[in-house]
C-alpha cells in the first residue's frame, strides 16, 4: 500500500477514535447529572473510576490495534504482489528520496543526456560496483542512471508518469527490469505485461529514443528459468525501429551454468567484471544505433 494510502487509512481510524471519544465523553456527562446523596457520590465515584478505568483500557486497545493493523499492512505490502502494469509507489523514504534526486537529475542535465540506463539495483549498482567500467565508457557520453535498487515494473512505470524523464531527450535508452517482480510472485505473462507497458511509457515520454531492452539476466533456480521465460516473451516486443530487444543471457550463463565469477556472492547482482561484460556485449548495438556516441 502507498504511503498516501497508509495516511488516508490513518485518517479514517482517527475519525473513528474520535467519535468514540466523543461518544464516551457525553456518556460521562448524562452519569455526572445530579447525584443526591453522599451514598449516591460514593457509587457515582465507583462509577467514575470504572469509566477512567474503562477508557484507559479502551485507549490501550485502541492504541495497539492501530499498531497491529499498520504492521500487518506492512507483512501484506511484501507478500501481496502489485500488479505489474499499474503505476505503483514504494512507500520508503529512501525509495521516495532517490525517486526526487531523479527529478533533479533530469531538470539538471535535459539538455546534455544521451544516454539513460533504466532499472532496478542491477542498473543502479553501475553507481557503485560498475563505477569503474562505467567512469571509462559511459560518463563522457552523457549517460545517467536511473536505477532504483528493489524496483519492479510498477515502480518504473510509477516514475516514467511522475516527472522523471519529462522533458528528456536522450538518443538511447537502456531498460532491464523484471527480476524483482519474479522474486515478488508474479507470473512470466504477467511480468512480460509489466515490462510491455515500461517500454510503452518510456516511449511515450521519449517519443524519439531508441531502446534497448535487455533481457533479465541470470540468476539462481528456482527464479532462473522464470526470468528465462520473462525474456523469451519480451524479445517479441523488438521491432527493429525503436526497440531493440538484446538477450545477453549467453555472457553470464552457459549450458545451465551460471558464470558466478560475473557475480557476487547472491549470484544476482553483478561485480565490477560482470559489469565489464555488460558494456562489451551491449557496445555493438549501442554503436550500431547511434555510432556518434
Ligand atoms: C504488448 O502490449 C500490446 C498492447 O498494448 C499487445 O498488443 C502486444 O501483443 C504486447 N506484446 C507482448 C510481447 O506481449
Amino acid at each position: 500500500m502507498s504511503s498516501d494510502g497508509l495516511n488516508r487509512r490513518k485518517r479514517v481510524v482517527n475519525r473513528n477514535g474520535d467519535s468514540n471519544e466523543d461518544n464516551m465523553s457525553s456518556r460521562v456527562m448524562s452519569q455526572e447529572v445530579s447525584p443526591e446523596s453522599t451514598q449516591n457520590q460514593s457509587i457515582l465515584k465507583r462509577v467514575m473510576s470504572l469509566m477512567a478505568l474503562s477508557m484507559a483500557i479502551l485507549a490501550m486497545v485502541y492504541y495497539y490495534t492501530t499498531q497491529s493493523n499498520d504492521t500487518k499492512e506492512l507483512v501484506m505490502t511484501s507478500v501481496t504482489q502489485d500488479i505489474p502494469w499499474e503505476p505503483r509507489a514504494r512507500g520508503n523514504k529512501f525509495w521516495v528520496d532517490r525517486h526526487h534526486e531523479l527529478i533533479d537529475q533530469t531538470v539538471a542535465h535535459k539538455t546534455d543526456a544521451k544516454i539513460v540506463f533504466v532499472g532496478d539495483s542491477i542498473t543502479h549498482l553501475w553507481q557503485s560496483r560498475g563505477k569503474v567500467v562505467w567512469d571509462k565508457y559511459y560518463a563522457a557520453r552523457h549517460a545517467y542512471n536511473y536505477g532504483i535498487r528493489g524496483d519492479q515494473t510498477q515502480h518504473v512505470i510509477y516514475r516514467i508518469q511522475n516527472q522523471e524523464f519529462d522533458g528528456l531527450y536522450p538518443r538511447v535508452t537502456i531498460l532491464m527490469i523484471g527480476t524483482n517482480n519474479a522474486y515478488g510472485g508474479n507470473t512470466v505473462e504477467d511480468i512480460a505485461h509489466g515490462v510491455n507497458e515500461t517500454v510503452k511509457q518510456l516511449l511515450g515520454k521519449m517519443p524519439n529514443t531508441e531502446l534497448i531492452l535487455l533481457g533479465v539476466l541470470p540468476r539462481p533456480e528456482p527464479l532462473g528459468a522464470k526470468v528465462k521465460q520473462v525474456n523469451e516473451l519480451i524479445a517479441k516486443l523488438n521491432n527493429d525501429k525503436n526497440v531493440f530487444f538484446l538477450d545477453m543471457w549467453s555472457a553470464y550463463e552457459t549450458d545451465g551454468k551460471q558464470h558466478t565469477e560475473l557475480y557476487v556472492k547472491d549470484k544476482l547482482h553483478l561485480n565490477e567484471k560482470g559489469y565489464e561484460v555488460w558494456q562489451q556485449t551491449m557496445e555493438p548495438l549501442l554503436k550500431k544505433l547511434d555510432p556518434t556516441l
